[in-house]
């Protein structure tokens, strides 16, 4: 049981988690459909999100878990995955941004987009504009963004967001991963007042299929021989599930944490200028015109 949410009952809650099908999702999944709550997960093939939607069921022993199957890369999957959870789900009261990772060659998407800061970014950006309406009408509801420590060496390349001049992998994850701290913060901003809270954080370093798809040499190299030193998949859930269910967190909004604990960001990400321009550009990439975007801090609550 994870310190804080030992009297936790999320009995009544629905949830979605982006990602369920391994990994820090699915152990995510795991733990919140244990405390009672009503589980959406997803993943990009049908097939083994039904697998996993049955082994988070069988391992938490709670039969209301339901399998979404969608390629975030995809903008038109994104729509399409709110509208199939908004008919499915008449309250959502948290969120978990979970899906992303880390591609080593640049890789273009169906909308022309680099995929890193497509699927780690653009991603949830979009889909959390998609729920937002049914999470204020859940109020108290949580977003919870999953960012990683990299974000501390991360840079908004504003002239080349999608990494067309010049392209590295771990700069784009860095990107990305700045990307979401800045957005919860924004969004946090915008949420004021609303009873929706915006949170990010650190895993830590977990073990599971991250970086896989298109490993690094250094993935390659070294990863077999830290791997049993990592963190288990249940520790490395423990803050998402303590961001989406413990009452001590009730009302916090805008933090950044890790093992649990708020802790300060990148110096960067705490550019309120710099989030704006950010979001701005983000709806730009997502065809969301300024009047459907989530609420600007001047008319929240409204
Ligand atoms: N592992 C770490 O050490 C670590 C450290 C810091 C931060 N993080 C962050 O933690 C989050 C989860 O990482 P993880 O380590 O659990 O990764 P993982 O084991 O690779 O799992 C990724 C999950 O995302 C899904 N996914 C991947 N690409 C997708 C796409 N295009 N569309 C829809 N779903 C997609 C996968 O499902 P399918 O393959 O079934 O589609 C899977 O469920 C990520 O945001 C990552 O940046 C991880």
């Amino acid at each position: 049981m994870i310190k804080g949410t030992d009297s936790v009952s999320m009995a009544g809650k629905t949830v979605l988690v982006t990602g369920g099908t391994g990994g820090i999702g699915k152990a995510t999944a795991i733990g919140l459909a244990r405390l009672g709550a009503r589980v959406g997960i997803t993943g990009r093939d049908p097939t083994r999100a039904e697998a996993a939607a049955d082994d988070i069921r069988a391992l938490s022993g709670n039969a209301a878990v339901d399998a979404y199957a969608a390629d975030m890369s995809s903008q038109v999957e994104v729509r399409r995955l709110a509208q199939d959870v908004l008919e499915a789900f008449p309250k959502l009261d948290v969120l978990v941004n979970n899906v992303g990772g880390f591609w080593t060659t640049r890789h273009v998407t169906a909308d022309g987009l680099e995929h890193t800061f497509a699927v780690n970014h653009l991603a949830p950006f979009l889909l959390t504009d998609l729920l937002l309406d049914r999470l204020r009408a859940s109020v108290p509801a949580r977003i919870v963004t999953l960012s990683s420590g990299a974000q501390a060496m991360g840079r908004i390349d504003f002239d080349d967001l999608q990494g067309e001049r010049s392209y590295s992998g771990q700069r784009a994850y860095n990107q990305s991963k700045l990307a979401n701290v800045m957005f919860t913060y924004e969004l946090a901003r915008r949420l004021e007042g609303t009873g929706v809270t915006a949170n990010v954080l650190h895993p830590g370093v977990v073990r599971t299929a991250f970086g896989a798809e298109d490993p690094a040499r250094w993935h390659r190299l070294f990863l077999p021989l830290v791997r049993p030193f990592l963190k288990s998949p249940d520790r490395g859930a423990a803050t998402s599930i303590y961001l989406a269910s413990a009452v001590e967190v009730d009302g916090v909004s805008g933090r950044y944490f890790a093992n649990r604990k708020p802790k300060k960001s990148s110096p960067d990400s705490y550019d309120t200028a710099a989030q704006t321009r950010l979001w701005q550009a983000s709806a730009e990439l997502v065809g969301l015109a300024p009047a459907h975007t989530m609420p600007s801090a001047e008319n929240h609550g409204s």
